[in-house]
C-alpha cells in the first residue's frame, strides 16, 4: 500500500514536471518593464491601488473599478466574475460589511469548463483597517499591480498558443490548462487577527467552491480541484527578502521559480542585484559583489520541512486540498502594518524584479516559448503612442 502510493505519486510528479516548459534567454530579456505603469504617482496600473480600500468603504469600491476597467480594457480574453459575501465584523457594530472578490479565468477556447487545470495567481487588495490612512503598499498594491501586468504579458502568447493548437488539432490531445487571477477582498483583520476576524473574502469563496459542482464527467469535481497550484504573493516590494520554502508538496514548483530567479539574475536582468548593469556603472570599484536571493531555500531537503508557515489567504484553500505557493518573505518587511507602508517605501527595482520572475513563472507554466512576439507587441504600443502624440 505505502509503496503503491509513492509510486503513484512519483509518476504523477513526473507528469507535472514534463508539462513545463523553460524559457529561452531570449524570452527572458524581452519581458516588458512596467516602466511608467508603476509609477508611484501616475502610472495606470499602481497608482489606482496606492490608497485606502478598506472592505465596504469608498476606497474598495474605486479599487475594484480599476481592475474591472484593467480587464476590460487591456484583457478582454479573461471571464471576470465577482464573488460576493458578506459578514459582521468586530468594528461594524451589527452591520454587515460586503466583501467582494474579483475571479478573471482565462481557458483555452475549446475545453469544457470542467476539464481545465488552472494556475492561480492570488493576491489581496483590501487595506487594513488601522492605523487610519495606513495604505498597504506591500501588503498587498504591489502584488496586484504585479499579477496585472504578468498576465498582460503572457495574454498574446496563449491566444497565439491556443489558436495554433486548435488549428493543428492538438488541443484535443492535450491537457487542458488554464490561468486564473484571484484578488481577494477582506483578507485583515479589522480588530485582531483570529479564525474569524480576518480572511473574509478566501474563506468565503472556498466555502462556495467546494460545493460548486462541474457537469458530471468532468475531469475536475469543482472549482477547487481545479486549481492545480495557488501561488499566493503577499508583503513584496521592500528591498532584499527572504522567502522561504513553506510546503514540502510544492517544492517543486518553488524550485522552479528559484531557477528562473538564478537565470534573470545571471543575465543581468535583476534591477534590484548590486551586480546589475546599471548599479555596477555608477561604482567605482567594478568587483562584482555577492548575488543575494530572494527565493534562498531551493536546495531544502525533505527532511528540514517541519510544517511551519503564515497564516494567509491559503489557509481556507489549503484546508481543502489545493497546492499551495505561498510567496511571502520570513521575516517580513519592516514596514509591515505600519503607516509606513506606503508607496514612497516601496522599492521599484524589487518590484519590477518580481514582475518579471512571476511573468517568467507562469508563463513556463503555461509552456508559452516560442509563441511571444515581442517585436509585434512592441510595434503596437509604438503606434498606440504615436496616435496621441502625432495630432
Ligand atoms: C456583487 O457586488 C458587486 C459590487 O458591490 C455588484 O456590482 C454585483 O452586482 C454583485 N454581484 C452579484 C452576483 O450579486
Ligand atoms: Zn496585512
Amino acid at each position: 500500500m505505502v509503496l503503491f502510493s509513492a509510486f503513484l505519486s512519483l509518476v504523477s510528479l513526473l507528469s507535472l514536471a514534463t508539462a513545463y516548459g523553460t524559457l529561452s534567454d531570449e524570452t527572458l530579456k524581452n519581458f516588458p518593464s512596467p516602466g511608467d505603469e508603476f509609477n508611484i504617482k501616475t502610472g495606470a496600473i499602481l497608482a489606482p491601488i496606492l490608497r485606502t480600500r478598506v472592505s465596504g468603504t469608498p476606497g474598495s469600491t474605486a479599487v475594484l473599478q480599476h481592475f474591472l476597467d484593467f480587464f476590460k480594457n487591456q484583457l478582454p480574453e479573461w471571464n471576470v466574475e465577482l464573488h460576493n459575501s458578506s459578514a459582521i465584523t468586530p468594528v461594524s457594530n451589527g452591520e454587515k460589511i460586503p466583501f467582494v472578490n474579483l475571479i478573471a479565468t482565462r481557458d483555452p477556447p475549446t475545453s469544457r469548463v470542467g476539464d481545465v487545470g488552472r494556475l492561480a495567481l492570488v493576491a489581496h487588495y483590501d487595506s487594513k483597517f488601522t492605523p487610519e490612512g495606513f495604505i498597504g503598499a506591500i501588503d498587498s498594491a504591489a502584488p496586484c499591480a504585479m499579477i496585472l501586468h504578468a498576465a498582460r504579458s503572457i495574454d498574446a502568447a496563449l491566444t497565439k498558443k491556443w489558436k495554433e493548437m486548435v488549428a493543428d488539432g492538438t488541443d484535443e490531445l492535450e491537457e487542458a490548462k488554464g490561468v486564473q487571477i484571484l484578488l481577494l477582498d477582506g483578507e485583515e483583520a479589522f480588530k485582531s487577527w483570529t479564525a474569524t476576524d480576518s480572511l473574509y473574502g478566501s474563506r468565503a469563496l472556498a466555502e462556495d467552491w467546494e460545493f460548486s459542482y462541474h457537469p458530471a464527467a468532468s475531469t475536475y469535481r469543482t472549482p477547487l480541484d481545479s486549481i492545480d497550484l495557488f501561488l499566493l504573493l503577499d508583503l513584496l516590494g521592500s528591498s532584499g527578502p527572504t522567502i522561504p520554502s513553506y510546503f514540502k508538496t510544492t517544492h517543486w514548483a518553488y524550485k522552479s521559480m528559484a531557477a528562473i530567479e538564478h537565470r534573470l539574475r545571471e543575465l543581468g536582468l535583476f534591477k534590484s542585484s548590486p551586480n546589475h548593469p546599471t548599479k555596477m556603472a555608477k561604482r567605482k570599484n567594478k568587483k562584482k559583489r555577492a548575488e543575494p536571493r530572494f527565493l534562498t531555500e531551493a536546495d531544502k531537503g525533505d527532511k528540514a520541512f517541519l510544517g511551519g508557515y503564515v497564516e494567509d489567504d491559503h489557509v481556507p484553500f489549503m484546508a481543502r486540498g489545493v497546492e499551495i505557493l505561498h510567496i511571502i518573505p520570513t521575516p517580513f518587511p519592516h514596514v509591515w502594518h505600519d503607516i509606513t507602508d506606503d508607496g514612497e517605501h516601496l522599492d521599484l527595482d524589487t518590484v519590477e524584479d518580481w514582475t518579471r520572475l512571476v511573468t517568467a513563472f507562469a508563463a513556463e507554466w503555461m509552456e508559452l516559448e516560442g509563441f511571444f512576439d515581442f517585436r509585434q507587441q512592441r510595434r503596437a504600443e509604438f503606434t498606440e503612442k504615436s496616435e496621441f502624440e502625432i495630432p
